[in-house]
């Protein structure tokens, strides 16, 4: 695909918190990848920096690796960088890597600051292991401590939606606004997102908010096959 560059920027526009560390985890994670890895690629700002190290490899080194992207911004990424790209659907993931939001205690994590959840916990179910890539700062006692809890929900289902996490025992529920455009956030998948919280996350939580009609799926990530990278 030929990007129109003038157009479109696949810089990460914002400013990146702790980017030494996020820099150094990134490195350490593109030395990870080998010839022949089907690698599932997350999203947000230290997943980001991952992908700009792995395409260095790919462009100096010749490393032969597919990516399975996580969202729009990291495809196109991925296309820039010449980093080829493949689904779930054709190859079977190696290893991924993501970021997080929050690292609770047992490395329960909240995810989908970005909103890009959805894909990330597909791709992470379909993966043997994923890579969490955390600074220190998303080390917390208590999971929920700084972030809500993010839930993406058909626009038609909203009102069942909100009544049924609060059944749930929700403290706060607030419909994510959007940043460039008026009224709310609208996912790549054309859903809303709730920002949700709880005074405390338990281990059925996850699923107790899916089970909800009209939830597509939430930030929430339990017992995933993960290990933190920090
Ligand atoms: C994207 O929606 C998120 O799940 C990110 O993975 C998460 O917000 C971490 O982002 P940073 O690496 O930018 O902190």
């Amino acid at each position: 695909m030929n990007l129109n560059k003038q157009v479109f920027t696949t810089e990460w526009t914002k400013p990146i918190s702790n980017i030494e560390h996020k820099l150094k985890i990134a490195l350490m994670i593109a030395q990870k990848a080998k010839d022949g890895d089907v690698i599932g690629f997350g999203s947000g700002s230290s997943a980001y920096l991952a992908v700009v190290e792995l395409g260095k490899r790919v462009r100096e080194e010749n490393l032969k690796i597919k990516a399975v992207p996580t969202s729009h911004e990291i495809r196109y990424l991925c296309i820039s960088l010449g980093i080829p790209i493949t689904s779930i659907d054709q190859d079977r993931i190696t290893w991924g890597f993501d970021g997080a939001d929050e690292v609770g205690p047992n490395n329960w994590l909240i995810k989908g600051r970005g909103g890009a959840m959805l894909k990330e916990k597909i791709v992470m179910a379909s993966s043997p292991l994923t890579y969490i890539l955390v600074d220190d700062s998303k080390f917390v006692d208590r999971l929920g401590e700084k972030y809500p809890i993010p839930v993406e929900c058909l626009p038609a289902a909203t009102t069942l939606v909100i009544k049924e996490l609060e059944k749930l025992g929700a403290t706060e529920i607030k419909l994510r606004p959007a940043e460039a455009k008026d009224g709310p956030t609208i996912t790549e998948n054309g859903n809303f997102i709730l920002d949700v919280r709880f005074n405390e996350v338990t281990e059925t939580l996850e699923r107790d908010i899916k089970s909800i009609v009209g939830v597509v799926e939430s930030g929430l990530f339990i017992d995933y096959n993960i290990k933190i990278i920090s």
